[in-house]
């Protein structure tokens, strides 16, 4: 089922999210309806806070072309991170139409539990590297816009503020 995304500002992105206890069935369900959203938007990457949901859980793929590889990360943890930093345009799909280039750390260990229940850790690199660290950032209540200076933030934040305003007169949201 496809989930309504949160767009900036909303008290939801800014707040850290729970630890999951156990893969239940609930997680089950909002992993797979957080695959189909990030699919259908289509995005690389989502937090469940991003669909209202204050649970530390993200899923992504950064395949662009070749089959899909679809992955659930459950408490996901840097463990590690590399001196060297790679720059990448940021987009979110709660923050619609806006880029910015962000200097993250260009590999990270990242521990996880998976859907099964097990222990998981791997380096990821490149784009993936950069989309599992703006995805951690969302469970401790950060986006990429809390990168920039006041000025780059506020301007941003305004034309989110407009667009939530239209989508409201729309009835769409
Ligand atoms: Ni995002």
């Amino acid at each position: 089922m496809i989930r309504d995304i949160l767009i900036h500002p909303d008290p939801r992105l800014k707040k850290p999210c729970e630890p999951i206890a156990a893969v239940t069935a609930e997680i089950l369900t909002l992993a797979s309806d957080m695959l189909e959203t990030m699919y259908e938007a289509p995005g690389i990457g989502l937090a469940a806070p991003q669909v209202g949901v204050m649970k530390r859980l993200i899923v992504m793929d950064c395949i662009k072309d070749g089959p899909p590889e679809p992955m659930a990360l459950l408490n996901p943890q840097v463990t590690w991170a590399s001196e060297d930093l790679a720059s990448y345009e940021e987009g979110c799909l709660s923050i619609p139409d806006q880029y910015a280039e962000i200097k993250r750390p260009s590999s990270v260990k990242v521990t996880w539990m998976d859907l099964t229940g097990a222990l998981q850790e791997r380096i990821f690199e490149g784009l993936w590297a950069t989309c599992v660290q703006h995805e951690i950032d969302h469970l401790d209540g950060k986006l990429f816009i809390d990168y920039l200076g006041p000025l780059k933030r506020q301007m941003i934040t305004r034309k989110m503020e407009k667009l939530k305003r239209e989508l409201a007169r729309s009835g769409s949201n």
